[in-house]
């Protein structure tokens, strides 16, 4: 028997009283989002049948190649925002700069900026593993009226209003919070309709999964080598169980559920690890603490840092809380 879920478009509704600002217009947001979600899981389903899988020749500005589903997850989530005229600029992984979006009628009157990471682990598109998006979404800082510049874009992470992410997987679920706790929602295929099928997500405090490349080892700082050591120890609760997919999403999705960390610390080739703060560490932190967790730079909490820079990079960790708060205290060590 089919149990009763609530649909993520009235979960929108009932719940845009609670919502800091301007509710009907985040709720449009949400909504745009929402959709775009829908059409790129449908690109995403097809990948195997049509030729959309593989290089699309150029490389982005933090120098990847760019995959073919990387690009078009990019247009479709901008095209969507853009054309329902809810935010008034986007910055996305894959874009050099950020956009600003002005539609003429409205000179301006939008009071959303949308950051996004499109299509998150691109590495798996080709061999059919688990993929997903992040979005996180801020109230501009310039005034309305005027077109977004980048210190709208540049916010701490403590400022964002609503963040989420997309997990094409078994199924393909829509996770997301604004500030009120951690609601995933489940889509049903046939009807094109998710449904909260995981109210109220929390990391268990601590976890027995750790998530990291250990191929990288030999570049790591000697605190986290240490503390990869500490999760191999046959001691207590330990040998921790190494899970590690490449689909930042995916991993923290799992570990959320199961109750783990996940790491992309610094190493030697790497002085700032491969992470974009904005895109993907920042709104995987909000989620992270409004769910029970914690995310850090290895020192400190990754949503106070000042972003200097669009595509900057940071290293991550992140998960449940007595987990993060160990490596950090091995990390301290040699500091
Ligand atoms: P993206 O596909 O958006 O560029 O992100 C890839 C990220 C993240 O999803 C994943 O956890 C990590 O890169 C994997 O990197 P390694 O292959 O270096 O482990
Ligand atoms: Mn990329
Ligand atoms: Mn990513
Ligand atoms: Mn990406």
């Amino acid at each position: 028997m089919t149990r009763q879920y609530k649909t993520l478009g009235e979960f929108i509704i009932e719940n845009q009283d609670s919502f800091k600002y301007s509710s009907g217009e985040l709720s449009r947001l949400l909504n745009g989002i929402r959709l775009a979600a829908k059409v790129v899981n449908h690109e995403v389903n097809k990948a195997g049948l049509v030729d959309i899988i593989g290089e699309a020749g150029d490389t982005n500005i933090q120098g990847e190649n760019q995959q073919k589903l990387d690009v078009l997850a990019n247009e479709k989530f901008i095209q969507t925002l853009k054309k329902r005229e809810i935010v008034c600029g986007i910055a996305s992984e894959e874009e050099d700069d950020f956009i600003s979006i002005n539609s003429f009628d409205n000179n301006h009157q939008n009071k959303y900026v949308v950051l996004i990471d499109p299509l998150d682990g691109s590495s798996n598109i080709d061999v059919n593993v688990s993929v997903g998006t992040i979005f996180s979404i801020y109230r501009r800082i310039t005034p309305v009226g005027t077109p977004v510049s980048l210190e709208d874009f540049l916010q701490p992470g403590i400022n964002q209003i609503a963040a989420g992410y997309i997990v094409y997987g078994t199924s393909t679920m829509l996770v997301y919070t604004t500030g009120d706790g951690v609601n995933g929602f489940t889509l049903n295929p046939a009807l094109g309709t998710f449904y909260l099928s995981h109210p109220n997500m929390k990391f268990p405090e601590t976890g027995k999964i750790y998530s990291v490349n250990e191929g990288n080892y030999v570049h790591f700082p000697q605190g986290v080598k240490d503390y990869i050591k500490y999760c191999q120890k046959e001691e207590d609760d330990r040998p921790y169980t190494s899970r590690y997919i490449g689909s930042l999403v995916s991993d923290f999705h799992r570990n959320m559920i199961k109750g783990g960390i996940y790491m992309y610390p610094k190493s030697s080739v790497a002085s700032e690890g491969k992470l974009r703060l904005l895109y993907e560490c920042n709104p995987m932190a909000f989620i992270a603490e409004q769910a029970n967790g914690i995310a850090s730079d290895g020192k400190g909490r990754i949503m106070e840092i000042n972003p200097t820079e669009l595509h900057q990079r940071v290293p991550f960790f992140c998960g449940s809380r007595k987990m993060v708060e160990k490596a950090e205290e091995f990390i301290r060590k040699y500091n």
